[in-house]
């Protein structure tokens, strides 16, 4: 049986690489790995996966040297000379392993008025939004993120500027300036607005090249300059 060589990060932000061997399977994705390593191997190594099936968002890595959705990475698509090396997201602080803080991601999220917020009650009857309107295409291209963190990590403006609001939340906030029901855009356009908001992507794509979900939160960022931009002409923010 041909085996694979495969280093994992094991400790906190100080540590090292760990070496172990694991049977190379047909099929096999980087999760199945890690998780061969922890029930065969090595019972104290922590890491984080939920669906298994690109939904959760919840088992990004860094994979020889780039983030991923390990549940839907085949080895077969990045392993070099049948070796691998498995570490944290970036960006993020580690609390042990493959696991990383995500707090700082969702507080970020947070900042930039993530939620919506709208004007109807139960009393209401639903708002009906045209599928075909050019706003409702704009939400529908950025909508499916998972919140994995893989662009937040691959984004070297975070890794500059750690108050940068990062790829994830700016595309989440351009997702709810398009939803015509949201009735809180001039606070969340002011929200993205400062120093460490849209203004400071330098339109990079590594957020963009690598989402594992293709969404394009570059061209999100750029909507959300020219919308504050239009709002700071109209004396809105
Ligand atoms: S395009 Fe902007 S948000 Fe995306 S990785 Fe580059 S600097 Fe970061
Ligand atoms: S935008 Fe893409 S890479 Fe970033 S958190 Fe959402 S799904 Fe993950
Ligand atoms: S385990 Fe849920 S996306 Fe990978």
């Amino acid at each position: 049986m041909s085996t694979l060589q495969v280093k994992i990060w094991r400790g906190t932000e100080s540590g090292q690489f760990q070496a172990y061997e694991v049977p190379r399977l047909k099929s096999q994705s980087v999760l199945d790995v890690v998780t061969y390593v922890q029930r065969q191997l090595d019972p104290s190594l922590a890491y984080r996966f939920a669906c298994r099936v690109g939904m959760c968002g919840s088992c990004a890595m860094k994979v020889n040297g780039k983030a991923r959705w390990t549940c839907r990475t085949h080895v077969a698509n990045v392993a070099i000379n049948d070796a691998l090396e498995i570490a944290p997201l970036g960006n993020l602080p580690v609390i042990r392993d493959l696991v990383t803080d995500m707090a700082p991601f969702f507080d970020k999220m947070a900042q930039a008025r993530s939620h919506f917020k709208g004007a109807r009650t139960r009393a209401h009857d639903f708002e009906r939004v045209m599928p075909d309107s050019p706003k409702r295409k704009q939400a529908d291209a950025a909508i499916e993120c998972i919140g994995c963190g893989v662009c937040y990590s691959s984004c070297d403006v975070v890794t500059w500027n750690p108050a940068y609001l990062g790829p994830a939340a700016l595309n989440r906030a351009w997702t709810l300036v398009n939803d015509v029901r949201d009735i809180s855009n001039a606070q969340r356009l002011a929200a993205v607005a400062g120093d460490a908001g849209c203004h400071a992507c330098h339109t990079h794509m590594s957020c963009t090249e690598r989402c594992p979900k293709h969404l394009a939160p570059t061209a999100g960022i750029a909507g959300l300059k020219r919308a504050v931009a239009a709002a700071a002409l109209k004396g809105e923010i």
